[in-house]
């Protein structure tokens, strides 16, 4: 039985009268990794958004979703959204309270989803800064929010969801904003959560290496459809859809000069 399955989803916007995302179908199964991609605006975070009743409230969402073998309602989605199913959300800023530290933000969230009280749940959020390799995590916990980086706040965040241990997690561009050191730590991480606890993940990304490196299962999208969603290897090496040819091809060319200056630096540092 599949943790997930979902069908017919769309997402109309009633202002313009038009589709956001349009029967999007698919299902996935307990420690797999589908991973998501498609041009800027194809509907990816609305996809992701929709899966947990987070679309804006002027959205209008159809479809069925199956979760765990249960009908996903709105109630359930909100009860089981951190706990059962992890988000870490593109729009990082915006996820944390900016008047609030974020020792007591990540402390709130284990006491509510984990009942974890007072030094319980502080060792808890050290656990977890120090899961994601963030220094001096006991001065980080006074910090407010703006006192961070995007992509601090993005480990920060991906510690909070691993610490849930959700069932699922949902990570919308987990590395867009991270350098090239975090980044290959963070698909490492994900990668390993996945192998030792049996996480599910829904990986929205932009970056190949991504898919290459943890993706199962891959899944493109174009103008709020689903174009093509197979094995990561088959629509990798041999896409069926021109799109897809054209969407491949286009990120592997920008992700190119990165690799060429990669091999430079290791030309120069091999010289000197
Ligand atoms: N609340 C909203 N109301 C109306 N339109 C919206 C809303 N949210 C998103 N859209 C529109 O839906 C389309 C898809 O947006 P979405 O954010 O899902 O794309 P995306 O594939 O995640 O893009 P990106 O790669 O840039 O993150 C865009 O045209 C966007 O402007
Ligand atoms: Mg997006």
């Amino acid at each position: 039985m599949p943790l997930i399955d979902v069908k017919n989803l769309s997402v109309h916007d009633p202002q313009q009268q038009k589709n956001i995302v349009t029967n999007i179908t698919f299902s996935l199964h307990r420690q797999r990794c589908l991973a998501v991609i498609g041009e800027s605006g194809s509907g990816k975070s609305t996809v992701a958004k929709a899966l947990i009743d987070l679309v804006a409230p002027s959205l209008e969402v159809e479809g069925t979703i199956i979760f765990d073998g249960k009908t996903l309602t709105n109630q359930e989605a909100h009860q089981w959204r951190g706990k059962r199913i992890g988000f870490i959300s593109q729009d990082v800023m915006n996820a944390f309270n900016p008047i609030e530290t974020i020792g007591h933000q990540m402390v709130e969230t284990f006491q509510q989803h984990l009942g974890l009280r007072g030094k319980e749940g502080k060792a808890h959020a050290m656990a977890g800064l120090t899961r994601v390799h963030l220094k001096n995590p006991y001065d980080l916990m006074k910090k407010y929010p703006y006192e961070l980086s995007g992509g601090m706040l993005q480990r920060v965040m991906i510690g909070i969801t691993m610490m849930l241990s959700p069932d699922m997690i949902i990570a919308d561009e987990p590395t867009a904003s991270l350098d090239a050191f975090n980044r290959r730590e963070v698909i490492r991480q994900l990668h390993s959560l996945k192998e030792e606890t049996g996480v599910t993940l829904i990986v929205i990304t932009h970056d190949l290496g991504v898919v290459q490196e943890i993706a199962d299962e891959l899944m493109v999208m174009h103008q709020g459809v689903m174009l093509e969603h197979g094995s990561a290897k088959e629509v990798f090496t041999s896409p069926e859809h021109p799109q897809t040819k054209h969407l491949l091809e286009t990120r592997l060319r920008l992700s190119a000069p990165t690799e060429a200056l990669r091999q430079q630096k290791r030309v120069e540092a091999f010289l000197c």
